[in-house]
């Protein structure tokens, strides 16, 4: 059985309106070690896939299906079973770190607290090991900055101390929710290959989030294309950006900014992303897909393998796009 192992997930909110539906029938697995993209536009359901694998749904939403680690069911689980795996073998990052940052307690006391309470270190061993872990994710003077409070780190920085606090109890999986998005392009590009070397020495499993394929190319080897909820695509990295075989992917990679002779064009996807309070009963990209028929209104295509690795979920056939 694969480390990670999620099942026809599906998470739902109640709001006064109706029913949003955030994931839906959503599987796949992730082994040791490996490194998967999900990536989607905004509101594509990510940060809520993920919330529902660590527990951290809103009040309002529930979670359906099944999530496997190491043979253990996640969802809805107890806390007397997430709380420990929270943090040690699952960790995650953020955007924004300050919203898992506490700002009134210095940076070094954060950490420390982790590992006293996760690890039974004493202080003084866990005040040198915060110290060891800022060198690890390359905060210059660590031993010098480590009593700061978040606040008084820059935004990089930050996220730094993010991803060190996330990787200090050695996680078996690291899930990465566009850690780089609030960040300008310079740091964006420390930030990420940060990751891939600290991926690459720690060998934890990785899932990395973002509305941006640019940032998957370098680091995963996997990638699922989510939209409305749905998993569209999966493909190893080379292919999906070789040969996409979804519209929406297809849309995703034209979309991607390049710097031409006639400086940056940006194209988007025509339309906008659908209501999720009226999910739609066939394919959520049906709208906006210039291939679309009758039959993708009606009902969603099953995400079906059509080569080794690759699987697409589309009622036209490869022909019928070209
Ligand atoms: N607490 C909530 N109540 C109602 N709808 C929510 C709630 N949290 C998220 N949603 C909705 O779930 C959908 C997916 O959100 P999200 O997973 O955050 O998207 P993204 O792909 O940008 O991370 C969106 O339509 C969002 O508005
Ligand atoms: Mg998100």
């Amino acid at each position: 059985m694969a480390m990670l192992e999620v099942r026809n997930l599906g998470v739902t909110f109640a709001t006064n309106d109706g029913t949003v539906t955030a994931v839906n029938g959503v599987n796949f697995a992730l082994e040791r070690g490996e490194t998967l993209g999900i990536v989607g536009e905004s509101g594509s359901g990510k940060s809520q896939l993920s919330f529902a694998i660590m527990g951290l749904l809103a009040a309002n939403g529930t979670a359906t299906g099944s999530v496997l680690f190491d043979g253990q069911e996640l969802l809805n689980a107890p806390p007397k079973v997430i709380n420990p795996l929270r943090a040690v073998k699952i960790a995650m990052v953020f955007q924004d770190p300050m919203t898992s940052l506490n700002p009134y307690m210095r940076v070094c006391d954060q950490m420390a607290e982790v590992l006293i309470h996760h690890k039974g270190m004493s202080k003084a061993h866990a005040m040198a090991e915060c110290v060891r872990m800022l060198d690890a994710v390359k905060i210059p003077d660590a031993k010098g900055r480590f009593r700061l409070y978040p606040h008084e780190f820059s935004g990089g920085m930050r996220q730094r101390v993010m991803i060190a606090m996330a990787l200090m109890c050695g996680p078996d999986l690291l899930i990465a929710d566009e850690p780089t998005t609030a960040l300008d392009v310079t740091v964006q590009a420390q930030i990420m290959s940060l990751l891939n070397a600290l991926q690459k020495d720690f060998g934890m499993a990785t899932i990395l989030i973002t509305h941006d394929l640019g940032v998957i190319a370098g680091f995963c080897r996997d990638v699922i294309v989510l939209y409305g909820g749905r998993i569209m695509e999966k493909a190893p990295v080379e292919p999906l950006f070789a040969s996409p075989a979804h519209p929406y992917t297809r849309g995703l990679i034209s979309a991607i900014p390049r710097v031409d002779t006639h400086g940056e064009t940006l194209v988007t996807i025509p339309g906008t992303p659908p209501n999720m309070l009226r999910a739609p009963k066939g394919c959520p990209f049906a709208p906006r897909c210039a291939h679309a028929g009758d039959d993708c209104a009606d009902s969603p295509a099953p995400l079906t393998q059509f080569a080794p690795g690759r699987l697409r979920a589309c009622h036209r056939s490869l022909e019928e796009l070209a």
